[in-house]
């Protein structure tokens, strides 16, 4: 029955796949509302903190009663899983977030690290067997009704990495940068614009803006955030630098979120140069996550550390925002 439905899933995907991203539907709650936490770049076997950021996760899950779980990629260090049976998949997923308020859906993107293993792995229907919670695909969408999350592939977007000398990467799905680019911002692009949602939230696992190691993302800035400008964006979230940061754009209401502080933290490497000081909001660059809920009129995003300690706390209204640029 369940490889019946597989089948018929995959089916459906590739059909569908001609204009338009995968959905999952997370209904919102009874009182309108939504919650998720937002991490990235954490499987280290509970290394680095990893296991203590889990244990605040869970926590906060259960205060904020969280729908879901949102990561932004790098799941498994250094090199992703070497297959779907790597043990690497339990020891620092299943293993390390056992709280009961975090056994929801998590919807994960891949991040560069997951591209230098076997990248099919990670997207493959036997770690949903393992761990039922477990959805990570490329590209696609989760429609919590007032809310809308687009999650991209940002990997196949970096120039650099196709040219690497230290790191192979898969790209047995990107035959060519330029077609696998273009044909997935034609989808994006689809999507958004056929989107009802109150808020529009783009998730990657590469920065657009951020003053961490790695900063900011060119590709991203010239092919990516254009659409997300065009199409009433509010949120950009992501990973790569390992660090907690909120920088609002100088020109569009689209605020860009990292929570890449899932375990090993970049400590003391900040890169100012690359923006203007004033967009800043804020910046940590120690371990932690962050969490979001949504009505139909407001949005509250906030950032915590190991200990659970609230670090920044950022409230709006749809109409604040759209009015402030
Ligand atoms: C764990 O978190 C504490 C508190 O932020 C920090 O002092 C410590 O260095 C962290 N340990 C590791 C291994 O990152």
């Amino acid at each position: 029955m369940s490889n019946l439905c597989l089948v018929l899933c995959i089916c459906v995907t590739v059909v569908v796949s001609n204009g338009e991203l995968q959905r999952f539907i997370e209904p919102a709650k009874s009182d309108g509302s939504v919650s998720f936490i937002t991490i990235g770049d954490w499987g280290r076997r509970g290394d680095y903190n990893q296991s203590i950021v889990a244990y605040q996760m869970g926590r906060i899950g259960e205060k904020i009663g969280l729908d879901f779980v949102v990561s932004t990629g790098d799941n498994f260090y250094d090199n992703g899983l070497f297959s779907e049976y790597d043990p690497n998949f339990k020891e620092s997923f299943s293993n390390i977030y056992t709280a009961s308020s975090l056994q929801k859906q998590w919807y994960s993107v891949l991040g560069n690290h997951d591209y230098r293993g076997d990248a099919e792995a990670q997207l493959s229907s036997v770690l949903r067997e393992i761990d039922s919670r477990w959805v990570c695909l490329r590209s696609f969408i989760v429609d919590a009704e007032l809310v809308e999350i687009f999650f991209v592939d940002t990997t196949p977007f970096v120039k650099d990495y196709y040219t690497e000398v230290d790191h192979t990467y898969d790209w047995r799905a990107v035959p060519s940068r330029n077609t696998y680019v273009k044909s997935l911002l034609r989808d994006l692009k689809g999507s958004l614009k056929r989107s009802k949602a109150t808020w529009k939230i783009v998730v990657g696992h590469h920065a657009i803006r951020s003053i961490g190691h790695h900063g900011d993302t060119k590709e991203l800035n010239q092919e990516l955030l254009p659409i997300m400008k065009e199409n009433g964006v509010d949120l950009y979230m992501n990973g790569h630098d390992h660090c907690l940061e909120h920088i609002s754009d100088e020109d569009s209401p689209i605020q860009f979120l990292t929570s890449g502080a899932g375990s090993k933290a970049w400590r003391g490497d900040i890169n100012p140069v690359t923006n203007n000081p004033k967009s800043v909001r804020f910046y940590y660059d120690g371990q932690g996550f962050m969490s979001a809920r949504f009505t139909h009129s407001d949005a509250e995003i906030v950032f915590y550390d190991v200990f659970g300690e609230v670090l920044h706390k950022w409230v709006t209204s749809k109409q604040t925002l759209h009015s402030s640029v």
